[in-house]
């Protein structure tokens, strides 16, 4: 007896693509655990799911809540989060799956992982294929050039944020900018201006901004739509968009660093 209860939770991400890009790991325990709980939008990759998973439950029925009054977003991620953990509970191997990687802006899993673990279960999160990783691969955008920035687009907004020019900047759920009742899955264009006028403290306006979104199946473009940052408030957004802007400014020395690191190394060569 080890005093671990037998309930164990797996939370695994199916990557942006049909079936293609989950890893043999997640997909074997997507194909052995007891009960698959998935919250995957993409019809294809549900039935795939389904097909494969001893038993599938899908959890997207939450997300109608917040249509309800006094139902915002985070009441429902944390009524699908409770309902893993009853999984967990009655002792059987979940496995939880999400698209892209199931802990990047996900926070389900995050919350279910937690609880699960407050109770004594095992419980851990494989990585998936995100939005991210697609958009870096079919823009040919390596982070590592002039370093990346990455934040919920809202977030953004509403907080005061230092953003650096000179870097990548990512924006996630564009399409639901400004949205602050947390009950709708849209934005609107003077919401969009409003996010506008702030990067317009850092970005020309007619710096040059991509509205990505990645293919999920082979019959779907990806698309990558260059848009002057001035004309994003009529711009079609969906869920799905992610907006990303590129550095507008090339990076510039601190020459303050520069001149200790070489003392520092004209240091060591006198010695
Ligand atoms: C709740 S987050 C989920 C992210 C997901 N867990 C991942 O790993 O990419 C939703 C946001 O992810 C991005 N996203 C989702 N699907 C996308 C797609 N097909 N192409 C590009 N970005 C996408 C958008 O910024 C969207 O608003």
């Amino acid at each position: 007896m080890t005093g671990i209860p037998s309930g164990k939770l797996i939370c695994v991400g199916t990557g942006m693509r049909m079936a293609g890009q989950i890893t043999p790991l997640a997909q074997s325990y997507i194909e052995t655990a007891d009960v698959v709980l998935g919250a995957v939008p993409n019809l294809f990759t549900r039935q795939w799911l389904q097909q494969i998973a001893k038993e599938y439950v899908c959890l997207l029925g939450y997300y109608s809540e917040c249509d309800r009054d006094g139902k915002d977003r985070r009441d429902t991620y944390r009524r699908m989060s409770d309902t893993i953990v009853a999984e967990v509970r009655t002792g059987k191997t979940v496995c939880a799956a999400f698209y892209g990687h199931p802990g990047i802006f996900a926070c389900i899993s995050h919350l279910a992982i937690k609880a699960a673990r407050a109770e004594g279960f095992s419980a851990e999160m494989l990585p998936g294929i995100s939005a991210e990783d697609c958009l870096v691969a079919d823009l040919g955008i390596d982070p590592g050039t002039t370093g990346m920035q990455s934040m919920e687009t809202t977030q953004f907004m509403v907080y005061a944020r230092k953003i650096d020019p000179t870097a990548l900047l990512i924006l996630w759920q564009p399409g639901l900018a400004g949205e602050l009742s947390l009950k709708r899955f849209e934005t609107t264009p003077d919401k969009l201006q409003v996010l506008v006028d702030k990067l317009a403290r850092d970005y020309p306006l007619d710096h040059p901004v991509i509205l990505y979104e990645a293919a999920t199946n082979p019959l779907e473009k990806t698309r990558m739509d260059t848009v002057l940052l001035r004309d994003m408030p009529y711009a079609a957004l969906r869920q799905a968009t992610t907006l990303v802007i590129p550095a507008a400014h090339p990076l510039k020395l601190d020459e303050a660093v520069m001149n200790r690191l070489r003392a520092l190394d004209a240091a060591a060569l006198a010695d």
